[in-house]
């Protein structure tokens, strides 16, 4: 069945089952392979992608429950004002170490910083619980989503 979905701000058609999980489509179909397969049952965050601006965890999307929602993933979200921030800080941080979790811990700091400029430990540690990372970087994640936090404040 072909469904039309908005990603990134392109409307994309794909033929596929009604059942068939977002994260299939972005990474097999579409050939989107920023957003990472992880656990495949919501337990470790890694395929976070946005829908209207909220994290979700795409291995347990179905493509029929997407609607009319905007997707938006992580080849995209530098293009947001808070996902910039959050990548810059990342990058002046060094916060990944294998990489691998680290699509969906930004996804999850975007949507985070773009709903609330000011978060405090206890904001941060709330938004960021789902995210598993093995090479333990959440000092190094808590820390950035922070300078971020701060980078927006200056700018007012
Ligand atoms: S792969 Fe989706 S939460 Fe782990
Ligand atoms: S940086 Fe390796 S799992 Fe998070």
């Amino acid at each position: 069945m072909a469904f039309t979905i908005s990603i990134n701000g392109q409307a994309r058609t794909v033929d596929v089952d009604g059942d068939t999980p977002l994260l299939w489509v972005l990474r097999d179909v579409l050939g989107m392979t920023g957003t990472k397969f992880g656990c495949g049952m919501a337990l470790c965050g890694a395929c976070t992608v946005h829908l209207d601006g909220s994290p979700v965890r795409s291995c347990i999307t179905s493509i029929e429950s997407v609607g009319n929602s905007k997707v938006t993933t992580i080849e995209a979200i530098g293009a947001t004002p808070a996902g910039a921030k959050i990548q810059k800080a990342w990058l002046d941080h060094e916060v990944a170490q294998c990489g691998y979790c680290q699509s969906g811990q930004i996804m999850s700091a975007s949507a985070l910083l773009a709903r609330n400029p000011h978060p405090t430990d206890t904001d941060i540690d709330n938004a960021m619980s789902g995210n598993i990372c093995r090479c333990g970087t959440y000092m190094r994640i808590r820390q950035a989503i922070k300078v971020a936090a701060q980078a927006a404040s200056k700018e007012g």
